[in-house]
This record gives C-alpha cells, sequence and structure tokens, in this order.
C-alpha cells in the first residue's frame, strides 16, 4: 500500500518509531554477511513469512532475535540513514526516534557503539529533516537494569532528548520504573511511555502520574475509562497511535475495526505513527493512507493529524511554528 503522493507532501513529525522495528527484511541479511552472523532463515521471503503475529509478543520475538545482526556503529548509522530516507520521502519533517540499548548491550554491544551510530545518522541526515533520540527502557527487564542503563547512557546525554518505556506490556506496569523516571527528568531529559496497547488503562494513568510523562505511545485501551479520556482531552496530552501496528498485532480484527475515529471524536490529541514499519506493513505515510482509505478520515483530518504531530513533538517552539 503505497503512500500517495498528496499524504506525502503534508509535513509531519513522526514520535513513534522503533529504529530497531525499521530493519526491513533485506537489510537483515546484507548485515548478516557483513558480519558473519548465522540466520535461521534462507531468504528474505521465508523471513518475511514468519511476519504473522498474534500478539505483542510473538513480535517481539523475531524482532529481538533480528537484532543479533546489529553490531557495528556503522551497522547502526545504515539502519538510521535508512529510515530517515525513507520517512523523508513521506514527509517526515521531524522523528523523534526510540532505541533500546538493552537489547544490544545484553548480547555485548557497547551502548556507546550504539549511540554514535545512531547519531551519526541524524547528523547526517537531510537539512529538511530533523531528528532526535530517545532511550527506551524494556519493562520486561528489571528496574534495576533500567537505572544501570540510564547511567551507562549518562557520557551521552547530548546525544539523546528523552527516555521510554517498551518492551512486553501486561504485568509490567509503569509504576515500577518511578525511580528511573525521576532520575532522567532531573538530568533534563524529557519522558514517555508505551501504556494501554495491550496493557489495561490503569497503566496509562500510572504512566502518568507516577512517571510524569509527557506523552502516551499507543494509549488505545484508554476508551475502556471514561474519567481517563476527559483526561487526556483536558490535558491535551499526546497519543501517538499506530494504526497498522495496532491491526498487525491483534488489536482490531482490520483497520476499518480501528477505533481511531472514537478517539478523535473524543477530541484527543491524536498523532499518527508507524511503530515498526519493517514488520507491519508501512511507514507513517502508509499509515495515513491506510487511514484515510479504509477508515474513511477525510483529508482535513489528516492534516490536523499531521499539525498534531508537530505540536506534540519535543521541537522548539520556533521550529514547530516554521514546520505548521
Ligand atoms: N518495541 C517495539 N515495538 C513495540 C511495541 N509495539 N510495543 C512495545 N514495545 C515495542
Ligand atoms: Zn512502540
Amino acid at each position: 500500500m503505497p503512500s500517495e503522493p498528496g499524504i506525502s507532501r503534508i509535513p509531519k513529525a513522526e514520535l513513534h518509531v522503533h529504529i530497531e522495528g525499521t530493519l526491513e527484511p533485506e537489510m537483515v541479511f546484507d548485515l548478516a554477511a557483513r558480519n558473519q552472523v548465522p540466520l535461521a532463515y534462507d531468504s528474505v521471503d521465508e523471513l518475511r513469512a514468519r511476519y504473522r503475529f498474534t500478539d505483542l509478543q510473538s513480535f517481539l520475538d523475531i524482532y529481538y532475535a533480528n537484532m543479533a545482526v546489529l553490531r557495528t556503529e556503522r551497522d547502526f548509522a545504515d539502519l538510521a540513514s535508512a529510515y530517515l530516507t525513507r520517512a523523508a520521502a513521506q514527509g517526515v519533517r521531524h522523528a523523534e526516534i526510540f532505541f533500546d540499548p538493552q537489547a544490544h548491550t545484553r548480547r555485548g554491544v557497547p551502548i556507546a557503539t550504539v549511540i554514535n551510530g545512531l547519531s551519526a545518522a541524524v547528523r547526517d541526515a537531510a537539512p529538511e529533516t530533523s531528528a532526535e533520540l530517545i532511550l527506551c527502557f524494556l519493562r520486561d527487564e528489571s528496574a534495576e537494569s533500567a537505572m544501570e542503563t540510564l547511567r551507562a547512557a549518562e557520557p551521552h546525554l547530548d546525544q539523546i532528548i528523552g527516555v521510554g518505556l517498551d518492551s512486553a506490556e501486561v504485568g509490567y506496569p509503569p509504576a515500577g520504573f518511578t525511580e528511573v523516571f525521576r532520575q532522567a527528568a532531573k538530568l533534563g531529559l524529557r519522558t514517555v511511555a508505551h501504556a494501554g496497547e495491550e496493557g489495561p488503562p490503569e497503566y496509562v494513568r500510572q504512566a502518568l502520574d507516577e512517571l510524569g510523562v509527557h506523552r502516551i505511545d499507543h494509549g488505545i485501551r484508554a476508551l475502556e475509562d471514561a474519567e481517563l479520556v476527559r483526561r487526556l482531552r483536558i490535558e491535551q496530552i499526546p497519543l501517538t497511535v499506530c494504526p497498522l501496528s495496532n491491526v498487525r498485532l491483534g488489536g482490531f480484527p482490520d483497520l476499518a475495526a480501528h477505533t481511531l475515529p472514537r478517539l478523535l471524536d473524543e477530541g484527543l490529541l491524536v498523532t499518527i505513527n508507524s511503530d515498526d514499519p519493517a514488520y507491519f506493513g508501512g511507514y507513517v505515510g502508509d499509515n495515513f493512507a491506510a487511514i484515510h482509505e479504509q477508515l474513511a478520515i477525510p483529508e482535513a483530518r489528516l492534516y490536523e493529524l499531521a499539525t498534531n504531530s508537530i505540536r506534540a513533538s519535543f521541537l522548539p517552539h520556533e521550529r514547530q511554528r516554521r514546520l505548521l
């Protein structure tokens, strides 16, 4: 489903994309060859055929396995450059990019390799597309591991804009990470967290109250709690919604069943994002095209959603104004 040229012309920010989730099957094979990493698949087609997910965990298993091919600074730089090029072609003028350092340090790749590689790509991106990095803690690892990761990132604070929380959600409530988020905020970092993707509305509330986050990643299950919806509307807390991801991970049987129209009718500050585009069938422009075609979101609303993404970004107001 290619992003329509019209949609690609709308200036937008992408606020919810995991750089490891932009690792296309072709690049898995290229990097495996470059780094002599054995693969369990014989071809790109065979790998892609495994991308049939039933839930978040079934995706995460293959997402983490594929990362084995990412070893050097150059690998991380190539990965991020490829994403930035594709995103720019779909109208992304600014990206706030998640990365999962623990998924690399636990297999022996130093955090400096990850951050320096990604930063090099951000620095070398085309001048019309800016980018920032958000370090995510894996919530299915311990709070102590998250704190160690934050400490290891301290020499690189000028290379990251914030911290987030991702990975398997149910059974790993945000409140377990209160201390590390407090420490991150003290260091001047912005904060976001995945909540209400598969987990209950209570996790969204905890992300707001315990972690003090500026944005909620996903947040779709907030709709189950009218009081929480009221709060999200009144406080205009941005939700980074990922329509194709939600369908691919079994949240909805198809895109026509997605609750995006309800989120919009409730007056919430919604943005549209790709999450893990190499796995879920499209980049951010493809997500815009899909909601236009399959959810009948009118063009005027697409512009509003793009404007929301710029307003919900961590860009200084002056640059936001220039993009609007
Ligand atoms: N890591 C990468 N993609 C994710 C998602 N959709 N939810 C939680 N963690 C993730
Ligand atoms: Zn995500």
